[in-house]
């Protein structure tokens, strides 16, 4: 039987505003008028519950698909940039999503448009957000980049489908569009470790960038970036995990792929620093100790009985790590630090320099974007993190 999502975009507002995410009418009445069940594939990848390293496809005839699609979830809509790793079509690493709805809403009510603008959207994938974008501004007013062709043609269909003609292209909109240039608005929807110049110098003075913000250790920043002349300044105003531009990404591989303890050269001493603040997930921490100490990645394995004791690693996938094993209570432990970086030391020097600055939140950080690159700063532009 075919489901019938007629009441689908009327019971995902009424969940928006119930989460008090979706504030502004014009935005509501968008959301009420385009069914997300026409922009979500016939396939998504949901998490294995029983290994989580691995994706497991679920198709349009199961009764989950039909449930998340009208409920506040992101769905994973592609994995391994199309091609899944595993059997059975499972996949390792999200390429693609229909994103949370609850982010979409944050997102575009970030832009504060009025009505009029032009946006160019980075990352077109299911179409979704760029109908959204259609219904509130006019097609005509709108451009959207996806660098997979298969999801942009995807992407393409469904707006079509429903009467969208938004200007589409498919390439690499870290480059922009710039023969659509300038624009009132760019909204990426897919993450950036460095916001790349062409998304400011493709905006008009005056207008705004709205991205999604990450570093390797911190992966959930939302930043919106007033542009002036030569340059855009902004905050951060939320938090927005999303998958990173493609030429962003990470090295691929887990943690065993880029810590060897077995590895000739392997430095043991008594180390003192708590590490315990970086499974804490505090805000502002996160960020600076994201900033800080470029490349970082972090885990902790915590023993299983009870003790409270841990192993924890910080490695940057280009030959680095350290090691803590952590006890509770103790003034020293034993310590291990391999290849050029000491990066529990680079940990330290980020928390200090954290806990100097009186533990600011998320809300006091900024980032500036000029042609020569980004500086994260506290408060102003004037003091970059870490000063
Ligand atoms: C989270 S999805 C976007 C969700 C989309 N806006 C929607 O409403 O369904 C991110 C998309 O960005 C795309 N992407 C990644 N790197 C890109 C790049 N350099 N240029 C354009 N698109 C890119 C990915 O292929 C993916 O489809």
């Amino acid at each position: 039987m075919t489901p019938d999502f007629s009441q689908g975009p009327d019971a995902l507002v009424r969940l928006l505003e119930s989460k008090g995410v979706l504030i502004d009418p014009a935005w509501r009445d968008a959301f009420v008028n385009v069914p997300r069940h026409r922009f979500v594939p016939d396939v998504i990848w949901p998490r294995d519950t029983h290994d989580p390293a691995w994706r497991v496809p679920v198709t349009s005839d199961s009764d989950e698909w039909c449930s998340w699609v009208y409920d506040d979830y992101a769905l994973i809509t592609q994995v391994d940039d199309g091609t899944p790793e595993g059997l059975d079509g499972r996949g390792r690493y999200p390429t693609s999503s229909a994103s949370q709805p609850s982010l979409v809403a944050l997102m575009l009510q970030a832009l504060r448009v009025r009505g009029g603008e032009r946006v160019l959207e980075v990352g077109t994938a299911t179409g979704f957000n760029c109908a959204l974008l259609c219904h509130r501004l006019g097609a005509d007013r709108v451009t959207s980049i996806e660098i997979d062709s298969s999801l942009a043609e995807q992407g393409r269909a469904n707006l079509a489908a429903l009467g969208y003609r938004p200007h589409l292209v498919v390439g690499d909109g870290a480059k922009g569009v710039p023969e659509r240039a300038p624009f009132d608005r760019v909204l990426a929807t897919v993450a950036a470790r460095e916001v790349p110049w062409a998304w400011v110098e493709q905006t008009r003075p005056g207008g705004t960038v709205v991205a999604p913000w990450a570093t390797t250790y911190f992966a959930a920043g939302l930043v919106r970036l007033d542009v002036r002349e030569g340059a855009a300044h902004g905050r951060f105003i939320g938090a927005a995990a999303f998958m990173l531009l493609r030429d962003q990404r990470a090295a691929k591989g887990s943690i065993w792929d880029f810590v060897d303890e077995k590895s000739a050269g392997v430095e043991s001493y008594r180390g003192r620093f708590d590490p315990s603040p970086l499974s804490a997930d505090i805000a502002g921490l996160d960020l600076a100790v994201g900033v800080l100490v470029p490349g970082l990645a972090y885990r902790r394995f915590n023993a299983k009985d009870g003790s409270g004791e841990a192993s924890v690693y910080a490695y940057d996938r280009a030959g680095s790590w350290g090691l803590i094993e952590y006890e509770p209570n103790a003034n020293e432990y034993e310590a291990y630090r391999f290849g050029p970086r000491d990066l529990w030391a680079e940990v330290h020097h980020a928390c200090a320099w954290w806990e100097r600055a009186g533990r600011p939140g998320r809300e006091r950080f900024g980032l500036t974007v000029n042609p020569d690159g980004q500086t994260v700063w506290l408060d102003s532009p004037g003091r970059p993190v870490g000063s």
